[in-house]
């Protein structure tokens, strides 16, 4: 199906952590860096759904899974949300190899319920692991990263979080969070080739088995998510990109800004922003901001071009 390709795309000599790899699409990442040459610290606490209970055995599978087809991989059995833990994973990485150059931030879990009946220590136990746990990770890494003057940094969004999804308020949200750091981090680690994105998957794993019919399932591998991953965590990889990923098929989301409109602060001008507000909001012209200083550029350029 590709008409176009370019050289392999190798992890020779590269290090990289896979978050929560071991099942799902983390489990798929973790094999195909491996495949490809990396060095792969899987981790994975070992946790149901949702995520309670936890053992070493699923993480340990994967590596045994990598070694045997020839690959170098070690694991761990820390929790995101536990930031000693999480320092300890990525010294034992440090230890290994010396070298941390991928950080997949890519476990996760689900308390789906509609906003009414959410509890809040639902919506806080989401933060903690899905944006929390990548902070924690990437902090860990940053300064090592820096100082290598090569780091690729993925964060794992969702297009719950993107676009919303029914019950999924807390997962969204922190999916949603990942998005914003991201957007932060690609600008501080761009000087010292430390490239930030986002990946969001569609997958069939255990997380989706009850969410979409078996038709649907059978289309969205993880394998077919992986390439996508592949290319973020690569030399070649962009910087600040939302890369939507599912069946093979490969799209980018954008947070966009559109051109605007001037109404001033007139008496009259919150009567104006609801008469025009189909206006304000239409997209033609509109534009991906590079940093948030543009929103006040362009709301400068504005007035004065108004004046
Ligand atoms: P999965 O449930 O198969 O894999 C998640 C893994 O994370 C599990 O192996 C689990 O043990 C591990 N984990 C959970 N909490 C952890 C913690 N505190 N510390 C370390 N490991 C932990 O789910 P799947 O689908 O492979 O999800 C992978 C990532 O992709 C998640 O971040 C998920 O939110 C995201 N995602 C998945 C989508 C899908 O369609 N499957 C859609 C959008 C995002």
């Amino acid at each position: 199906m590709s008409n176009t390709s370019s050289a392999p795309l190798r992890f020779d000599g590269r290090v990289a952590i896979v978050t929560g790899a071991g099942g799902g699409l983390g489990r798929c990442h973790a094999l195909q860096l491996a495949a490809r040459g990396a060095k792969v610290l899987v981790n994975d606490l070992g946790a149901a759904r949702d995520g309670s209970g936890g053992s070493s055995a699923a993480a340990e599978a994967v590596v045994a899974e990598i070694r045997a087809a020839g690959g170098q991989a070690i694991a761990n059995g820390g929790s995101v949300t536990d930031p000693v833990a999480v320092q300890a994973m990525v010294d034992q990485a440090m230890t290994e190899w010396g070298r941390v150059d991928i950080l997949v931030n890519n476990a996760g879990i689900l308390r789906d319920k509609s906003f009414s009946k959410m509890e809040l220590d639902d919506f806080r136990l989401l933060v903690d692991v899905h944006l929390m746990g990548a902070v924690y990770g990437t902090k860990a890494v940053w300064e090592i990263m820096k100082s290598q003057g090569f780091g690729r940094i993925v964060f794992t969004t969702s297009s719950s979080g993107l676009f919303g999804n029914f019950g999924q308020a807390n997962y969204g949200a922190a999916k949603m969070a990942l998005v914003g750091l991201m957007q932060t981090l690609a600008l501080e680690g761009e000087k010292y080739n430390v490239r930030v994105n986002c990946l969001a998957p569609t997958a069939a794993t255990r997380m989706t088995s009850d969410i979409m019919p078996p038709q649907v399932l059978e289309l969205l591998t993880p394998e077919s998510v992986t390439p996508g991953l592949l290319y973020l965590a690569s030399d070649e990889a962009p910087t600040r990109a939302i890369l939507c990923a599912g069946a093979g098929v490969f799209a980018a989301s954008h947070i966009t800004l559109t051109n605007g409109v001037l109404i001033g602060n007139g008496p009259d001008a919150p009567e104006q922003v609801a008469a025009r507000f189909a206006e304000i909001a239409q997209r033609e012209g509109e534009i991906v901001p590079k940093a948030g200083l543009q929103q006040s550029q362009q709301e400068m350029s504005k007035v004065m071009a108004g004046r």
